[in-house]
């Protein structure tokens, strides 16, 4: 149990403003996570095997994970926690779900990896077209990024035209053509945000802010003969939870189809999560290409993207899209991800995971209101977002880099109250089938002390 402490550190309420006056810094014992920090920082860039993952924007030790079950997790300090990260969102059924698991120790025995067709890769694929009105033929990679890079490919093999369309705020996974972030100006052409992309690249995505369907229509009228599509995560859910309304997103669809570009969905995080046909379903809106990751592989590592089966038909070997995998559909991954989708169209699954994430977020934003908190909670389905604004926050430029400090103190006061977030102020959390009400109760508790602690 993670003994529970007064805050030493305190803020100062200056103008409205509340500014940090000092670091606060978690008090759980991290010694043996430290000291296997050491160890990766020699072995790996940073020390870890995705940035994140280093605790930069938290400061402090990143927590070495041993094992999860259910909603919690256990790091090699023997500190337990209660987990909103969820591997970033594919472990919607939580930590070692055993009917998961007993379809990948059943997988596994027969073999990893076979480099030819396989059952399983049927099994998921009818799975998940009989249940999504929005793809008739899908292709399975290994990750989110080689969903989108594939996605993406297609688009411009099938219009023949190289320029594309992407949002501030949302992420695609490290695709060169999308790590590029808006020039000055309006409908300019992009700046890479990472060393190593040709600038030639970069130059071929127009980064559009979100929620202004003016300046989409700009965009397209003057390059609609170059833009091969528009890419968006329609629950923008990288850059904090920026959801955007119906009427965008439907306004997207027709100026799509007004100036002949496709629309893809980059639905690696929606997908499976706001219901089993992602946000397209939620929404209702019919996208050209979808890209899914994380949820789709049940904790395993599988991306893919889906269409009807006309535009299919332009991926090799059926058509000129080329795109291929050694991993591929691998069967032990497809197991995992036909158990994960198996228990997801159970009756109701959807209903409550919305039911508890939107009680969690009552009691958080309730518990601000009443002491005047700038805090706000963006929720949909089961995804949430706490934002240190007194505003919903629509556009990545509406975020208050400097309020981001708050984060920090909240998250080290969050993990001595046993609650794990992503690590970082602009991560959403996921509330997962395996989130009980104990774990509930004591979390939206933690939360609101954490809170407290940040503020006072
Ligand atoms: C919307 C979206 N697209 C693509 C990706 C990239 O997926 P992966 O990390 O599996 O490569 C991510 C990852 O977080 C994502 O959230």
């Amino acid at each position: 149990m993670i003994k529970r402490f007064l805050p030493e550190a305190y803020n100062l309420r200056l103008s409205g403003v509340y500014i940090c006056r000092m670091e606060r810094k978690a008090r759980i014992n991290r010694d043996t996570s430290a000291e296997l920090f050491r160890k990766a920082k020699s072995l790996f860039p940073g020390g870890v095997n995705s940035p994140v993952r280093a605790f930069k924007s938290v400061g402090g030790v990143p927590l070495f994970i041993k094992e999860g079950k259910g909603c919690r997790i256990t790091d090699e300090d023997g500190n337990t926690f209660v987990d909103f990260c969820c591997s970033w969102g594919p472990l919607i059924l939580g930590h070692a779900h055993p009917e998961v698991q007993k379809a990948i120790f059943e997988t596994v025995k027969r073999g990893t990896s076979f480099g030819a067709p396989t059952r399983l890769e049927n099994e998921l694929a009818e799975l998940i077209i009989e249940n999504n009105r929005f793809v008739e033929k899908i292709r399975f990679v290994s990750s989110g990024t080689e969903a989108v890079m594939s996605a993406v490919r297609l688009a411009r093999g099938l219009t023949g035209k190289d320029k594309i369309i992407k949002f501030d705020g949302c992420y695609h996974g490290h695709v060169d053509a999308l790590l590029v972030k808006a020039g000055s100006g309006l409908a300019t052409f992009g700046v890479s945000t990472s060393a190593g992309i040709p600038e030639v690249f970069a130059s071929q995505t127009i980064v559009l802010p979100l929620n202004d369907l003016e300046a989409v229509e700009d965009a397209l009228k003057k390059f609609a003969d170059d833009i091969a599509c528009v890419i968006i995560e329609p629950i923008p859910a990288n850059n904090g939870l920026l959801l955007q309304g119906r009427n965008y997103l439907e306004g997207l669809r027709k100026l799509c189809d007004k100036y002949g570009v496709l629309l893809i969905f980059d639905e690696v995080i929606s997908g499976f999560r706001v219901g089993f046909e992602g946000a397209a379903g939620y929404y209702n809106i019919k996208p050209d290409i979808i890209t899914y990751g994380k949820i789709i592989g049940g904790g395993m590592p599988v991306g893919a993207y889906g269409a009807s089966a006309e535009i299919m038909g332009q991926v090799a070997p059926d058509g000129p899209v080329y795109q291929a995998g050694t991993l591929s559909g691998n069967p032990v991954a497809m197991a995992a991800g036909k158990a994960t989708l198996t228990e997801l169209l159970k009756p109701n699954v959807y209903k409550e995971l919305e039911k508890k994430t939107n009680e969690l977020v009552r009691r958080v934003q309730g518990h601000c209101e009443s002491k005047g908190y700038e805090v706000r909670v963006a929720h949909a389905g089961s995804i949430f977002w706490i934002s240190f604004s007194g505003k919903p926050i629509l556009r990545a430029d509406e975020i208050d880099p400097k309020r981001m400090e708050h984060f920090k103190r909240f998250y080290a006061a969050l993990l001595d109250e046993g609650v794990y977030f992503g690590p970082s102020g602009y991560e959403v959390g996921f509330v997962s089938t395996a989130h009980g009400k104990d774990a509930l109760d004591h979390s939206a508790h933690a939360i609101c002390r954490a809170l407290d602690a940040t503020f006072e």
